[in-house]
C-alpha cells in the first residue's frame, strides 16, 4: 500500500513520526500533542491506519489495575473485620474470650465465624480449649495498620497477593495500552501533503462540474455495520395499500361500510336462506347491542317476496316463512359482500366497477389457516354485457399484478351467484383457494332494480398475505413479533 491511499490524519501523523527520531515510541498522548488533536479516537485510528499500511508497528501492553472492591470500600469505612475482632478481643475479659462469645459479639455473622477465627489466628491469636488468647509479643496492631495503609494506596507487593486471596476486597480491570513506532517503509514514505478530501457528494456538487476534479475520501465497504431499523407499515397494511393501488390502477373505485350490519343486508339481501347453516350462532357473531337494526319496510317486503316465492324473478324462492325479526338482527359482518349489495341498492342504475378491502368476522377457531377476524377483498363489475369471461380476466389480471400469474377457477356454490366460482392461485407448486366469485342471481339483483349483470368476488386477504410473505401460519401476521416484523420486506 502506498502513501497515496493514506487519509489526512494518517499523513499528518506519519510526517510527525518522520520528523522525530526513528526510535521514538509514540503513545496516544504524544500523538495528540504532535498532531494538535484532542480526540483520542482520532489518534488511535490514525496510528492503526499506519500499522495497516505497514508504516508503523504497534506494541500492545495489557496491564491489570487493582482497585477497591465493594467490601474493600466498606472495610475502609467501617473497619476491616480483623480490626473489629481485634478490638473486641483486646477489650474482652478472659472469661468472655471464648469462641461462643465471638459468635454473640455481633461482629461476625454466624457463617463468618470461621473466617473471623482464621483472621485472628493469622494475627497470632491462639486457641486453647475454645478460649482465644492474645500472645504477649503480638504484632497484630502493626499488621492491621499495614493493611489499612495498603488499602488506601494499592501497590504491587506481598500485600497485593495477600488481598487477592480475600474475597471482594479488591477488584481488577484490564487495560491495554499501545505504543507505536515508525517502520522503515514509514520513514521512506513520500508525498505526505494533506489533500482536500470530499467526504460526501451532495446534490449541489452534482449541479456543477467541479466534482470531477475532487478527491473523495475512500471508505471500506467490507466493514460491518448495523442495519438501520426504522419504522415501517405493518406488512398487512402494506398489502392492503398494494391491493388498493392495483384496483385503482385497473379503473375501480373504492367503497366502504360498517362492521355492524343487520342480518338482512348481510344475508337476506343476498338470498341466503334464513335457515342456512352459516347463519347459525356458531358461525356468526350476533350482537347484544344493537340486538336489532332498523330496516326499510320496502326492503323487508322485497326480501320476503323473494325468499318465500321468488318475487317477480321467475324463481320459486326458498319457500317457508320469512322472518322480519331474523332480518333485523344485529351482527358483525361476515363478508364484505354486504358493502357491495348496499352500494347496488343505493345506485342500481349506474354501471360501476367498485372494490372494498375490509375486516370481516366469523366464529372460527384459531388455527394455522383460520382467524375469527380477517380481511376480504371484494369487488363488482356491473355494466351492460358484464359476463363470466370478463370476471375471470379481471381476477387473473388482479392476481398477475400482485405477482401471481397462475390463476384458475373451478365451479363452486354460493346462494347468491350463478354460476359460482372458486378462485385458486398456484403457489410453490400447489393450488391454493383464495375465495369465491360469480354472477349475482336475479333473486339478488332484480329486486334492487339492477338492470345489468353483476360480476362479483370476495377473496381472503390473509391468505394472499401468506403467499406474499411465504408464511405457513396465518397467526404470524398478528402476534406482533417485533423481530419478524423488522425483517419483513417493504411491500
Ligand atoms: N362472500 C363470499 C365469501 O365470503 C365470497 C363471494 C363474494 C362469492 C362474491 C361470490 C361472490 O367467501
Amino acid at each position: 500500500m502506498g502513501s497515496h491511499s493514506l487519509s489526512n490524519p494518517q499523513r499528518r501523523l506519519l510526517r510527525a513520526m518522520q520528523e522525530s527520531d526513528a526510535q521514538t515510541t509514540w503513545s496516544v498522548a504524544s500523538i495528540l500533542e504532535a498532531c494538535g488533536w484532542s480526540d483520542q479516537a482520532q489518534a488511535a485510528g490514525a496510528a492503526l491506519g499506519l500499522v495497516e499500511a505497514g508504516f508503523a508497528d504497534v506494541d500492545e501492553k495489557s496491564t491489570i489495575k487493582w482497585t477497591l472492591g465493594p467490601e474493600g470500600k466498606a472495610a475502609l469505612e467501617n473497619g476491616l473485620l480483623e480490626a473489629r475482632l481485634w478490638t473486641w478481643l483486646s477489650n474482652a475479659k478472659e472469661e468472655e474470650s471464648y469462641m461462643r462469645d465471638l459468635q454473640s459479639s455481633g461482629i461476625v455473622e454466624k457463617h463468618e465465624t470461621g473466617i473471623g477465627v482464621g483472621l485472628l489466628k493469622g494475627l497470632g491469636v491462639e486457641i486453647e480449649s475454645g478460649c482465644l488468647i492474645i500472645p504477649t509479643d503480638s504484632m497484630a496492631e502493626e499488621i492491621i495498620q499495614e493493611r489499612y495503609d495498603f488499602l488506601s494506596n494499592i501497590v504491587e507487593g506481598p500485600l497485593l497477593d495477600y488481598f487477592k486471596g480475600r474475597k471482594g476486597l479488591l477488584q481488577s480491570s484490564e487495560s491495554t495500552s499501545r505504543t507505536w513506532m515508525i517502520t522503515e517503509a514509514g520513514s521512506n514514505a513520500e508525498s505526505l501533503d494533506e489533500v482536500d478530501e470530499v467526504v460526501e457528494l451532495t446534490p449541489e456538487m452534482l449541479q456543477g462540474e467541479e466534482w470531477r476534479e475532487m478527491t473523495f475520501k475512500s471508505f471500506d465497504q467490507t466493514l460491518e455495520s448495523t442495519t438501520p431499523t426504522t419504522g415501517k407499515p405493518h406488512p398487512m397494511q402494506s398489502l392492503i395499500e398494494r391491493v388498493r393501488s392495483v384496483f385503482l390502477e385497473m379503473g375501480f373505485s373504492e367503497i366502504d361500510g360498517n362492521y355492524v350490519q343487520s342480518a338482512g343486508w348481510n344475508m337476506d339481501a343476498l338470498f341466503i336462506p334464513q335457515d342456512h347453516p352459516a347463519r347459525e350462532m356458531q358461525d356468526t357473531f350476533y350482537l347484544d347491542e344493537p340486538a336489532s337494526l332498523e330496516i326499510d319496510e320496502k326492503n323487508l317486503k322485497q326480501w320476503k317476496d323473494i325468499h318465500q316465492h321468488g318475487g317477480e324473478t321467475g324463481s320459486t324462492g326458498w319457500g317457508g316463512k320469512f322472518s322480519d325479526e331474523i332480518a333485523r338482527k344485529g351482527l358483525l359482518r361476515t363478508h364484505t359482500t354486504v358493502n357491495t349489495i348496499k352500494h347496488l341498492a343505493d345506485a342500481p342504475d349506474e354501471p360501476c366497477r367498485v372494490f372494498a378491502v375490509g375486516r370481516v368476522f366469523r366464529k372460527e377457531s384459531i388455527d394455522r389457516t383460520h382467524l375469527p377476524e380477517f380481511h376480504q377483498i371484494e369487488g363488482i363489475i356491473m355494466e351492460p354485457g358484464a359476463n363470466l369471461p370478463m370476471l375471470v380476466t379481471t381476477l387473473k389480471t388482479f392476481y398477475a399484478k400482485m405477482g401471481y400469474p397462475e390463476v384458475r377457477v373451478r365451479p363452486a356454490y354460493f346462494p347468491y351467484t350463478e354460476p359460482s366460482l372458486e378462485v385458486e392461485v398456484k403457489w410453490r407448486g400447489k393450488w391454493l383457494e383464495l375465495g369465491g366469485a360469480g354472477i349475482f342471481r336475479p333473486e339478488v339483483s332484480e329486486p334492487l332494480g339492477v338492470k345489468w349483470p353483476v360480476c362479483a368476488w370476495g377473496m381472503g386477504l390473509e391468505r394472499l398475505a401468506m403467499l406474499v410473505l411465504g408464511l405457513d401460519d396465518i397467526r404470524q401476521l398478528y402476534i406482533s413479533d417485533l423481530e419478524w416484523l423488522q425483517n419483513q420486506p417493504v411491500l
